[in-house]
């Protein structure tokens, strides 16, 4: 099974970027925890990161026909981006969205999901362990026989 976890805007800059709201950890301590988790699970991970939503957009296409899941926290583009939206459900991926802080506490503004509206969950307000999660929920979920032989 390969997974691809894609990450959005100012999320290269964690453990500088509001450790309260997102923690000390750094983006390269994120990475190793996905590559330790894709390796518990025995997952095939690709990692992909970029403050740019075309390239988002990009990725996700090509996703389309090479991976079998997409985990995503889109960061800022959760809540302003259609396009990210279509994308997921062009492809048609099973997806799931992560985001490393409590969102549905937060303001007004972080309470709409666009890319949520493509996701099969979200695991929200668990750090770094909702991605763990969003990877095992995928192992689960993606029936085998949809998988390539
Ligand atoms: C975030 C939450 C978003 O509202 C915010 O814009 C981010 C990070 C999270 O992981 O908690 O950049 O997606």
């Amino acid at each position: 099974m390969k997974l691809l976890v894609i990450n959005g805007p100012n999320l290269n800059m964690l453990g500088i970027r509001e450790p309260d709201i997102y923690g000390k950890e750094s983006y390269a301590a994120l990475e190793r925890y996905l590559h330790e988790t894709a390796d518990k699970l025995g997952v095939e991970l690709e990692i992909f990161k970029s403050n740019h939503e075309g390239e988002l957009v990009d990725k996700i296409q090509w996703a389309y026909g090479r991976m079998d899941g997409i985990v995503i926290n889109p960061a800022a583009y959760t809540h302003t981006s259609v396009a990210i939206l279509d994308a997921l459900k062009a492809v048609a991926l099973p997806a799931v969205e992560v985001h490393l802080s409590q969102v549905d506490q937060r303001e007004p503004f972080r309470q709409i999901s666009y890319a949520g509206m493509a996701c099969q969950t979200c695991f929200a307000g668990l750090g770094f362990a909702g991605y763990g999660k969003a990877m095992e929920y995928l192992a689960d979920h993606i029936p085998s026989a949809d998988l390539p032989q």
